[in-house]
């Protein structure tokens, strides 16, 4: 392919999203919006150079990006999309390959389709092609004028356009290619005088025709895959296709997702063959789940690593945690960020982990709160049990090595250890080390007394008498 450097036009707000965030930064699948056309540019079309025209919230966008193969460039004030490609010419100085323009609120597009695109505008030896879609509701684009031959004659915008011009339902989806030379000539010549008082970008195929120089313009098969993101039902509706195409995807893999219309998997999640997504859940961020695993309904799995025949049981929550094979967790459990749960062991219904590891083999079936501690192999943790890791100032680590059988509704008050093959009681509070191998025990003595109840139905019957 011949060289292609791509400017993406993300200087609006956005307004419509009516948010605080800037438009192009508002998640989609898991990644700030604006990552779709970076993306495009820097592996999709493998461009030599991605200039990003940025204005509103602009550091932060900075940030965001700031690992990112590419250069920003500021526009001041949103005069148009031709005054926000004019900023970024500085940058392509001496540059004489194809320029791709690309739109930040523009996610969905293929790299197939730019590939395509690109191809064909050097096989028609245009000097600028604009990339187009038929909609039904064609209100709010620019329209596209072809002549007789099917050349693009010009892009009325539909403030400026005519009636009969705004039937056209063959719109501009704001993505062009344009050789640069042609492209630092046109752009001198844009000017603001039209209804919006804006430098439209759309303008230079006016200019290029009055040179005689060849426009085109390239239709989509699929209008979706242009879509632009203006309000939060756009953006749903992004999603919804995302979602789609992230389960066909895994599916072909050999994922059985039992049903796509209500599974939610977010764009890097990684999931190997043979495994069982139930419906509701939300895999998400840097999720990688291994093979042979069944993940149930209501299950929410945030940047974690899962092993091999993993099961996750209904409505449990898992955040930056590593689950290791064959363990199994829930139903309704949660492993806060920083939890380990080694091999085949077993996280039950109402555990809460946090910044833990759970040796393996060990078991919390029910009931329990595990944080800052760290679990040997083989551990039983009784219903109940609960490490006091915080004294109201500091959070405190609790030890327990391997073996050792925790008993119900037991409180390890933290900083304490426990040592391997040690035996804690049912209802003890632990607040000394306790050595292998014995038993603590901090319970009351139990006292009975016989005949109680006879004794009080007595007195009362006295009282009545
Ligand atoms: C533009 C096109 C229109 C097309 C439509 C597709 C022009 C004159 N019009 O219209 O033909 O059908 O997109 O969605 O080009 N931007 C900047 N700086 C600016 C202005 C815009 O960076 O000064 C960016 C925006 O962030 C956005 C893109 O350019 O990503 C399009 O801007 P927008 O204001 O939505 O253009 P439209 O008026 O919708
Ligand atoms: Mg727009």
């Amino acid at each position: 392919m011949p060289e292609v450097a791509t400017i993406i036009l993300a200087a609006g707000k956005g307004t419509r999203m009516k948010s605080d965030l800037t438009k192009v930064l508002h998640p989609l699948s898991g990644v700030p919006m604006l990552s779709y056309p970076i993306d495009l540019s820097v592996k999709g079309i493998g461009s030599e150079k991605t200039i990003v025209v940025i204005g509103h919230q602009a550091d932060l966008i900075r940030e965001t990006f700031k690992h990112a193969q590419v250069q920003f460039v500021l526009q001041e004030e949103p005069l148009g999309t031709g005054h926000a490609v004019l900023q970024a010419l500085p940058l392509l100085d001496g540059f004489k390959g194809t320029v791709l323009i690309l739109y930040g609120d523009v996610p969905l597009v293929k790299p197939e389709t730019l590939k395509f695109f690109i191809q064909t505008f050097h096989q028609n030896e245009s000097t600028l092609s604009v990339l187009t879609a038929v909609v039904k509701d064609p209100s709010g684009y620019g329209r596209i004028i072809r002549n007789a031959e099917g050349w693009l004659e010009r892009i009325v915008e539909e403030k400026d356009a005519t009636e009969e011009e705004r039937l056209i339902r063959e719109i501009n989806t704001g993505l062009f290619c344009i050789r640069a030379p042609f492209l630092f000539e046109g752009l001198k010549q844009i000017n603001r005088d039209n209804a919006q008082g804006e430098y439209y970008l759309t303008d230079l195929v006016e200019i290029a025709r009055r040179m005689n120089l060849r426009c085109s313009a390239h239709m989509v098969a699929d209008p979706l895959e242009v879509m632009g993101i203006n309000t939060r039902w756009d953006l749903s509706k992004a999603h919804e296709i995302l979602y789609q195409e992230k389960a066909r995807e895994l599916m072909s893999s050999g994922v059985t997702i039992l049903d796509p219309k209500t599974t939610y998997i977010e764009r890097e999640v990684e999931i190997g063959r043979d495994t069982v997504i139930y419906p509701y859940c939300f895999l998400q961020g840097k999720t990688r789940i291994g093979e042979h695993c069944v993940i149930e309904s209501n299950s929410k799995i945030s940047d974690s690593w899962i092993g091999d025949g993993v099961t996750i049981r209904s409505n449990s929550i898992i955040t930056e945690s590593r689950i290791e094979d064959r363990a199994i967790i829930g139903p309704f459990a949660h492993l806060r960020p920083q939890s380990e749960i080694k091999s085949n062991a077993k996280i039950g219904n109402f555990v809460e982990v946090k910044k833990s590891v759970i040796g393996r083999g060990s078991k919390a079936n029910h009931l329990a709160y595990i944080g800052d501690s760290f679990i040997g192999e083989e551990v039983n943790i009784g219903a109940g049990t609960i490490t006091c890791n915080y004294d109201g100032f500091e959070k405190h680590p609790t030890i327990i090595g391997n073996r050792v059988f925790v008993g119900s509704n037991v409180e390890l008050v933290a900083p304490v250890k426990v040592g391997d093959h040690a035996t804690i009681g049912a209802g003890t509070t632990v607040t000394q080390n306790v050595p292998e191998g014995a038993l603590a025990i901090s319970r009351v003595k139990q006292r009975n007394i016989p005949g109680w109840r006879k004794k009080m139905e007595g007195r009362q019957k006295k009282k009545e008498g």
